[in-house]
Parts: structure tokens; sequence; C-alpha cells
């Protein structure tokens, strides 16, 4: 990836002013010099946005596979592409060479084509993080069909509805999963789903923590005999640029889950691009992204991303604290990782402990950290910054979602000069703007708006599977001739971006805007704050006011609650102005968030505004207990 690898703040602005002044041979020259194609493309792009129609690399023949296994093993064959961190610390780690994991995926699509399946079939894989979801994404893009990975905590009924909606032939699951000290019953979840799910033919089960399970005769085969009498080699199918590699599912605000279908050259060129240069890989570091590859952070940027750069990527099976606090940095140490790549949510919980569970642990080979999934409050920012990466490590706070396959704002580590809660400034060919209530662009700096982007890049989601008008509505009708991200946010003096939360979550009190982040920030400020979210609920006066959940470190248990109250509404007074005060702080032991760990604001807003007889789906919930008990002593 030597064309346009950024090394300094100069090259930056040359290079992103290439790439908005000539974007097509900008990428043309990425294209060109860094994949192998089976054929080049006609014509780089041809996009209509009030279609939307997107076209990139139309003509180009290749597959991702190529470009992410075999062109790597007469170079690094023998090198680590995956490693394996099991779950129970004492288990040995797995390295799985280039060659070994181009044999492991030559043998699963040998098993999957055995099975009927076929270029553009659709497969669900249900799977914990072990080798076999990687290695299962893979075989798929190795024959052409596409993946679809739900992310292995959602519940049968979930996982039903994302099979049902994309017709999915085959389910690739293990018995179980192991998560910390528990087990999860994976396939008896498969087996509950598979009831509303007539389109499901075969079920193939990878044998992890080797519990009995019940195999439907003629439907469930298990994965090991079937991958032993494989071939070991397997013709990658020739795919077009546009033909899809993979479905991923992601909440919409409302109804069902949507679709998000990505193509295959264009997210590869992207996704490739973007992690060399985001988290400034060289040959011989060791990579860790602690997400589940069931969300899109895992696909990018653990698997394609990673891969096509030939690089070591680790994928861990297990949880933040098991067996204690202490495990992400004892896996830093043994790994002697480089780049760590985690969310927000995470940091806030490791933070929450006692620093021992750091200081035990060398962390002296991290070079770059990076933070994805939602604002990150400026506390977070600097326990991270001064204790994980000790002021040494550039953190690249990384914006971006399913829909864009790949980061969109970040800084690039070394170069961009980084400020805590700042996604700062977007990637080469990425063109964001900020737009008003009006529907007109902000011009100038220091403004804030809603945030779209004006130009097309390689991986933008190309629609919604089998609703297209789902995809125009939702992205390309808020803005005329602009993809609009649900997101709100500022840019300041010096053009930085900083991500303010969705749109959704923009509170306005007495009729000024109000982001949740900022008021956030200043109460997590307060010493004996963990954790707080902030929602509107409807007044009399103001329109809206504002909701505070907040959540109290050890040292604020016990604390007189009405002097504290006083405390954060002075603190967020002298951060952002009396009018961001909170009327009503609920104190509360947790908060309801996904198994993706955002906070589920919908049910915090319904709670808050006394609207309590619907509370919607809640079946992604991770802690759906927290719900009554804030039901319970809402104020
Ligand atoms: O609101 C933004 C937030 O997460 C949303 C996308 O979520 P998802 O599709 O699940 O993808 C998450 C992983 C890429 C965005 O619309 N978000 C993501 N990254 C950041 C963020 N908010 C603030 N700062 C970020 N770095």
């Amino acid at each position: 990836m030597s064309q346009y690898h950024i090394k300094n703040l100069e090259e930056y602005f040359q290079v992103y002013r290439k790439s908005v002044q000539h974007p097509e041979l900008f990428w043309e020259e990425i294209a060109e010099e860094n994949f192998v194609w089976r054929k080049k493309w006609d014509n780089v792009l041809s996009w209509d946005f009030s279609k939307p129609e997107l076209k990139w690399f139309e003509g180009a023949k290749l597959n991702i596979t190529e470009n992410c296994l075999d062109r790597h093993l007469h170079v690094r064959g023998d090198k680590t592409a995956i490693l394996f961190e099991p779950n129970d610390p004492n288990e040995e780690p797995e390295h799985i060479t280039y060659k070994e994991l181009h044999e492991r995926v030559c043998e699963m699509a040998n098993v999957l084509k055995d099975q009927g399946i076929q270029k553009g079939d659709r497969v669900c894989i249900y799977l914990p993080m072990i080798p076999e979801l990687a290695i299962s994404v893979l075989a798929c893009a190795r024959i052409g069909a596409i993946h679809s990975v739900v992310f292995a905590g959602f519940s049968a009924a979930a996982l039903a509805t994302r099979i049902n909606d994309s017709d999915c032939k085959i389910v690739i699951t293990s018995d179980g999963s192991f998560r910390g000290n528990k087990t999860i019953d994976l396939k008896g979840i498969v087996d509950k789903a598979l009831e509303s799910c007539s389109c499901v033919e075969t079920v193939l089960v990878a044998k992890r923590i080797n519990s009995e399970i019940v195999m439907k005769k003629g439907r469930d085969f298990w994965l090991a005999p079937l991958l032993e009498a494989a071939y070991k080699d397997c013709n990658a199918e020739i795919m077009n640029a546009e033909d899809p590699l993979f479905i991923l599912y992601t909440s919409g605000s409302t109804g069902m889950p949507k679709g998000m279908v990505h193509t295959t050259a264009g997210y590869m060129v992207y996704s490739a691009y973007t992690f060399k240069n985001v988290f400034q890989y060289s040959e011989n570091d060791v990579y860790w992204c602690t997400a589940d590859i069931g969300w899109i952070t895992g696909h990018s940027y653990i698997v394609y991303g990673p891969l096509a750069n030939g690089a070591t990527t680790v994928m861990f099976e297990g949880v933040p604290n098991y067996p204690d606090w202490g495990r992400f940095w004892e896996i830093v140490e043994k790994h002697k990782i480089n780049q760590f790549y985690t969310a927000p949510t995470a940091i806030r919980a490791l933070a929450k402990e006692n620093l021992s569970f750091v200081e035990k642990y060398d962390l002296s080979s991290l070079k770059v950290l990076g933070t994805v999934g939602e604002p990150i409050n400026e506390e977070a920012w600097h326990w991270y910054n001064d204790n994980i990466g000790k002021k040494k490590s550039p953190i690249v706070d990384t914006w971006w979602q399913t829909e864009t396959g790949g980061i969109m704002i970040s800084p690039i580590p070394f170069s961009t000069p980084t400020i805590p809660t700042f996604a700062t400034l977007p990637l080469p060919g990425i063109q964001p703007c900020l737009m008003d209530e009006n529907g007109d662009e902000i011009t100038g700096n220091q403004t804030n708006g809603r945030l779209c982007v004006k130009f097309p890049w390689p991986s933008m989601a190309r629609t919604i599977w089998g609703n297209h008008q789902r995809y125009k509505e939702t992205y390309f009708s808020t803005f005329k001739d602009k993809y609009f991200t649900g997101d709100g946010a500022l840019r300041d003096a010096t053009g930085y971006y900083r991500i303010t939360g969705r749109v959704d979550d923009v509170i306005i009190v007495s009729g000024h805007n109000l982001g949740t982040a900022p008021i956030e920030d200043a109460i997590n400020e307060h010493p004996a704050v963990a954790e707080s979210a902030i929602v509107g609920f409807p007044h009399e006066v103001k329109g809206n006011a504002l909701y505070g959940y907040v959540i109290l470190k050890e040292a604020g248990e016990g604390r007189d609650q009405d002097n504290l109250s006083k405390e954060i509404n002075q603190l967020i007074t002298e951060r952002i102005g009396p009018i961001a005060k909170l009327d009503k702080i609920q104190f509360t032991s947790g908060l309801p968030k996904t198994r993706s760990g955002k906070i589920m604001r919908r049910i915090l807003r319904k709670i808050a505004g006394k609207d309590t007889s619907n509370l919607g789906d809640t079946s992604t919930l991770l802690n759906p207990d927290v719900v009554q008990e804030i039901m319970e002593n809402a104020l």
C-alpha cells in the first residue's frame, strides 16, 4: 500500500486534495497498485444519488480471497495470518499461517459447494469468535456466496428474522460458545430459530464446547469430518466488481433490521486502504481489534482489511473481565500487540476498575490505539491515552458506520494532531459536509449540523437487501444528492469534526440544540461518576428538558444524592452553560445496552417521558433486567 501511504500532515493534505480534485484517478491508482485483478475495470465510477445507483470499478473481475490469501502465499506463507486467543487463558493460542488459512478456507469452500451452495446463494454464519468464523466468511467469498454473519449474541427470534429476510439456504454454527466462565447453547438457539425458517436446508456445526446437542437427521452435519474429507484447494470464483460480497444487518430507528449489502471490489479497496493508513500497519506488527466479526468492525478490520494487507490479525474469543479485568492487557503483553482497536464502552468499563489491572502488564509494544462505535467521552479518552498509550500512542477516534463499510473520519496516527473527542479529519476520498434544518449546506467552520457525505466512496453499501426503496428513503431523501449519515457533527475552527451523536439524540431545549455527548462528557468528569446517558422528555415551557441517568463509581455510592445532583449540574453549567442543566437525575446501577455496547436510548427516552406501555423490541439488550430497575425508580 505504498501509493498514498500517509506519513505526515503535509502529505495528508496533498493526498486529500488530490482525492477530491481527481477522485477517479485517485482510487484507480490505489486499486491498480495494491491488488490483484483477473481483469481491470472499464470505468472507475458511475453514480447517481437520486436513484441511488453506485458502481465502482465496473467491468473488473476479481476474487477478494485471492487478494487476502493466495497472493501472500509466496511472500509470507509462513507468517501468522490469524492469531486465535481462546476464552480460557490457559488454552494455547493458535497461530494460523497464511498457508494454513488458505487451505482451511479452501476446505470450507469445498464443503459448502458439496452442500450445493453456489455463487449468489446466501449463507448465514452464526458462530462465536473462533477461527471457523473467519474461515467461513472467506470460504463464502471464495465461491461467490453471500455471507450474512449474525452476531452470536442475538436471540433465536432475531436470528430467524435475519435468516428469512435474506432467504439463507444454510447456517454455519457451533455446538456452543464460551463466554467468560459461562457457556452458551448456540445450536439450541439455531434449532429454535429454524422452527420458523423454511428456507434453510442444511446446518453445519463446528465443535467448540463439546456439549451434548441434538443433531437433526438429514439437516445437521458436524463440520470436522466434512472438512477432513474435503480437498485443500479450491479455485476462486471470478466475481464482477459489483457482485454482492455480504449482507450485514443493522438496526434502523424503526421497523425491521436493514440488511446492508456490500459489493466486492469497492469494499476490498477501501477496507484495505483505510486499514493501512489508519493503523499505520507495518509488516511485522501484530494487530488486535477486540470487536466481534458479527459487526462491521470485525468484517472490515479483523478479516478483510488486515488480510488484504498481509497482516497478523488477532481474534479474541473471550471477554474483557475473564478471568479478571486485566485480560486485555495480559493479551497485549503476551502477543506484543502493536495496534489495539476497541470501543469506548469497553474503555469506560475498564477505567472503572483498579489501575493495578493495567499496571501489572508490559504495554510497551503498543504503537496506535483506536476507538470506534460511539462518541468517546473526554474522561475515557484521557484514561486510554494516559494509562494504556502512556501518552505515546496516538488515539485514532474512527467514525464510520455499517453502511459506510470502512472508516470515514479519523486521525492518521503520527500525522494528524489529536484532540479528545474529535474524530478529526476525513480520510482521503471522503467529502463530508454539514447540512442545516432547511436542507442547505453549511459552509465555514465553527458550526454544527447534520453530517452528510456528498461524493461516493468505494465501500458504500449499495442497497438494503430486498428493499431499495427503504435504502433511498433512509439515506438519500433527507438531503438532495447527499448521503445522510443520521449523525450530528460539529466542525471546529480548524475543520476538525466531532461527532455529537445520532441526530435523533439531539435534544432541543428552549430552542437550543444540545448534543447528548458533550453533556455526558461533563457529567462523566465528576469523580464519582462512571457513566451517564441523557435523554429529552417533554416539558411545558422549554419544549424538552433533560433527564440524566447516572451510574456511580464505587466511590460515589452511599453519597448524598441531592448533593451529587447539584454538583453534576454545576459541572454542566461550567462546561456548557445553564441551559444544559438536567431537570432530573436518576442514579442507576446500569444502562440498557445492546450487545454491541450501544446505550438503547429509545428505552430511556420512553421511561423519562413516562411512556412505558410499549418499550418496543428489547430482544437485542444485553442486560434487560436493568430496564425494570430503571422503571421502578424513575423520577
Ligand atoms: O452514531 C455513529 C456511531 O455509530 C454509528 C454507526 O454504528 P454501526 O453501524 O453499528 O457501526 C459502528 C462501527 C463502525 C454512527 O452513525 N459512531 C461510530 N463511530 C463513532 C461513532 N460516534 C462517534 N464517534 C465515533 N468514532
